[in-house]
């Protein structure tokens, strides 16, 4: 195991670019994403707590909007990227950063999470310290979600693009976005059979096999809608009014939950008071994330924002309220029990993003079955606190064996546990390089 550390310390320093880390060093990933930057400062918290901080700073001080939200991405600055930072040209809200340029929507909120752990490492006063000084952008970030992102009040926080979810093609928002939001000109293409130009468009297809990205429509699709956030310059306001599909993603809600929990303890410790209405929204979300459970899933499920009502397939998010730690015991056992089902999720190299028994399930495709670690690592976490030992136990060896046996890649194959996306994947080597020191 000392090998396998050593490796995933050498992952994590070459894909350093000083201030933040890029999720791979194939190219594909030129930029800091938030929640990959989340997990890159828990890996650096075991190597260099000062550069696993200027990683969360780089985000807050650099990316953060005037509202609150903190952005999916952080893009390079370099000549050669501006058509990435075109694509969504942040600065035509007037929220946006003005000294660089982002995204426009979030990803999941893991920040409270990572400082919490890069906190751990540290002596109790610098802790201290720490705390206080990143607390006021984190308190403002949470506060966001309640001002902008739950306009009915309702505890559940709303996502307006697939990216958001940080599952990219999860099928139940994709197969929605299929029938509701299809624009005739990608239709055209898609019935002319025109779809391979958008091979020219994507980095990702160039570097890596396409049958393990997702497909050239879906990807239109994604672009879409894109393109229609950025015509709204952002405003949450104009954005709902978009002819757009809108959910509640239970595994985004699950980890606004958790750290949500985090950001109280955090306050706690640096004895500072947070306001009383954040407090409020934060019990409303704990059981508001209770009305996405499905009696006839025994699962949780996300739910179409419009309509309220449940997207009816399971996915890997499904099991994500055992990592909010919230949830009632009796569904926990539940939820568990099909964790646990080698007919859905337990394959031979758990956890697939898809359980295998539904039709969408490809094992080698992207969100749409491959084994993911930065989900296995929020899964382990989550059932150690619910009082899970055995399955934490059991999910955190199959993990490291996968990878140690593999390699340190973007997600994994669940039934061969064959290596898939990018090599030198940066999440991958610093939750592993967490596990082996838990
Ligand atoms: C892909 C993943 C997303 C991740 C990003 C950078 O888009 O789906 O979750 O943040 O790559 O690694």
């Amino acid at each position: 195991m000392q090998i396998l550390s050593d490796q995933c310390k050498e992952v994590l320093k070459k894909n350093d670019q000083g201030t933040y880390t890029i999720p791979s060093s194939l190219g594909l990933y030129p930029h800091q994403w938030l929640w990959d930057s989340c997990f890159a400062a828990i890996g650096w918290s075991h190597i260099d707590s000062l550069r696993a901080q200027s990683e969360i700073d780089n985000l807050l001080i650099n990316g953060q909007w005037e509202n609150g939200m903190v952005p999916h991405m952080v893009f390079n600055m370099s000549p050669e990227y501006a058509r990435d930072r075109d694509a969504w040209a942040s600065k035509l809200s007037p929220l946006s950063p003005r000294s660089t340029a982002t995204s426009g929507i979030t990803q999941p909120p893991l920040l409270a999470e990572a400082i919490q752990r890069i906190g751990k490492q540290l002596h109790i006063d610098n802790r201290k310290t720490y705390f206080k000084s990143v607390l006021p952008r984190l308190i403002k970030y949470h506060e966001w979600f309640y001002a902008e992102r739950d306009p009915r009040e309702s505890g559940l926080v709303v996502q307006v693009h697939p990216y958001e979810t940080g599952l990219d093609n999860t099928p139940p928002w994709m197969n929605k976005i299929r029938k509701y939001r299809h624009p005739l000109w990608i239709r055209i293409i898609e019935k002319l059979h025109m779809e391979k130009i958008v091979n020219f468009a994507r980095r990702d297809t160039r570097e890596l096999p396409p049958e393990q990205r997702m497909n050239n429509i879906d990807a239109l699709l994604i672009w879409d809608n894109v393109r229609l956030l950025k015509k709204a310059h952002y405003d949450i306001d104009k954005i709902l009014h978009l002819p757009l599909f809108f959910i509640n993603d239970v595994s985004f809600n699950s980890i606004l939950v958790r750290n949500n929990t985090v950001l109280r303890e955090i306050a706690k410790e640096a004895r500072i008071r947070l306001p009383e209405k954040l407090i409020e929204n934060m019990r409303r979300s704990e059981k508001a994330l209770e009305t996405l459970w499905s009696e006839s899933f025994d699962v949780y499920l996300s739910h179409d924002f419009m309509t309220e009502k449940p997207l009816q397939e399971p996915t890997i998010a499904s099991l994500m309220p055992l990592y909010a730690g919230t949830i009632e015991k009796e569904r926990a056992d539940k939820v568990v029990a099909i964790m646990m089902n080698s007919k859905t999720f337990w394959l031979k190299h758990p956890l697939p993003s898809l359980p295998k028994n539904l039709r969408d399930f490809d094992a080698d495709r992207y969100w749409q079955g491959p084994t993911w670690i930065n989900m296995n690592w929020m899964l382990i976490d989550g059932l150690k606190r619910m009082g899970y030992e055995k399955e934490a136990d059991a999910l955190r060896s199959h993990t490291l064996e996968l990878v140690e046996d593999n390699g340190i890649w973007e997600y994994y194959n669940p039934i061969t546990g064959k290596g898939l996306g990018s090599p030198d994947f940066s999440w991958t080597a610093a939750l592993t390089l967490d596990l082996l020191n838990n």
